[in-house]
């Protein structure tokens, strides 16, 4: 793992209000694919402030938390009280073995080390359950949303890596031919400045140098300010997909 890996991956809580404030939650349908049918007991993996956790918690089930960042940690509890939460990696997990209906990750499992993380999630699964992984990633179908999408280059490689191809559905670090796949498309309409605020809790926008940050970000804002302009309206309809994967060990 490289450092600047590390470096992004242990940035969130530097900005853990903001995150909570302007990152997304996942859509129903997303969620309900993600777990098995009949399970109770799921663990949140690399659960945040609980973007997840509070779709899981929706539905009535009894959810355990693991998140090494204190300061992401402390907005979760501030939110949800009453959850059983460890301060702990992916790599160790404080749970005994087949303890577990569900493993489910939002938007996390890239910052694993999967080897070590799929060897624990194998040990803390009942039989018959899963893991589940998503990623709500950009949709860029309009003109406005790829000119966007051109002022990070960066971020349409990752992007590009994770978003449905024909091929056969991958993860890394999970065994291949052993994932299943599916998407589900939404919109979100943000002004202008919330599109700014959001793309600064990207870790890697975090991570760049002020000035770097600061042009990239206010040239993002100006290009929905002129999509919103175009529209004669104060907000646009920001295109995602969340891109769901699950996998079963010993197979479906
Ligand atoms: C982009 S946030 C996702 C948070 C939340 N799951 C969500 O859906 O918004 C990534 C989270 O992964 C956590 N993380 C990073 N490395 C981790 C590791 N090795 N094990 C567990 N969690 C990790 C970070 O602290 C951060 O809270």
């Amino acid at each position: 793992m490289s450092d600047e890996h590390v470096r992004q991956a242990t940035v969130f809580g530097s900005f853990a209000e903001e995150y909570d404030r302007w990152r997304p939650g996942y859509p129903d349908e997303a969620v309900d694919w993600l777990l098995p049918p009949g399970a109770r007991d799921v663990l949140d993996l690399g659960a945040g402030t609980g973007k997840l956790t509070a779709s899981l918690l929706a539905r009535d089930l009894r959810v355990t938390v693991v998140e090494p960042d204190p300061a992401m940690l402390a907005v979760l509890t501030r939110a949800h009280p009453s959850v059983v939460v460890h301060r702990a990696g992916a790599d160790a997990l404080p749970l005994p073995d087949r303890s577990v209906d569900a493993v489910v990750v939002g938007q996390a499992w890239h910052w694993f080390p999967h080897e070590a993380a799929v060897a624990e999630v194998r040990r803390v699964l009942r039989p018959g359950g899963w893991l589940g992984v998503v990623w709500n990633l950009p949709d860029d179908r309009e003109p406005w949303e790829r000119d966007l999408a051109e002022l990070d280059p960066e971020r349409d490689v990752r992007s590009r890596a994770l978003v449905p191809t024909s091929g056969p559905p991958e993860v890394e670090g999970l065994p291949a031919g052993e994932v299943q796949r599916t998407s589900v498309h939404w919109t979100w309409e943000l002004a202008p400045d919330d599109v700014r605020a959001m793309l600064a809790t990207d870790s890697r926008i975090a991570v760049l140098p002020e000035r770097e940050r600061d042009e990239l970000l206010d040239a993002s804002a100006a290009v929905v300010t002129a999509e919103a302009h175009r529209r004669g309206a104060e907000t646009v309809p920001l295109h995602r997909v969340s891109v769901c994967f699950r996998w079963r060990p010993g197979g479906w």
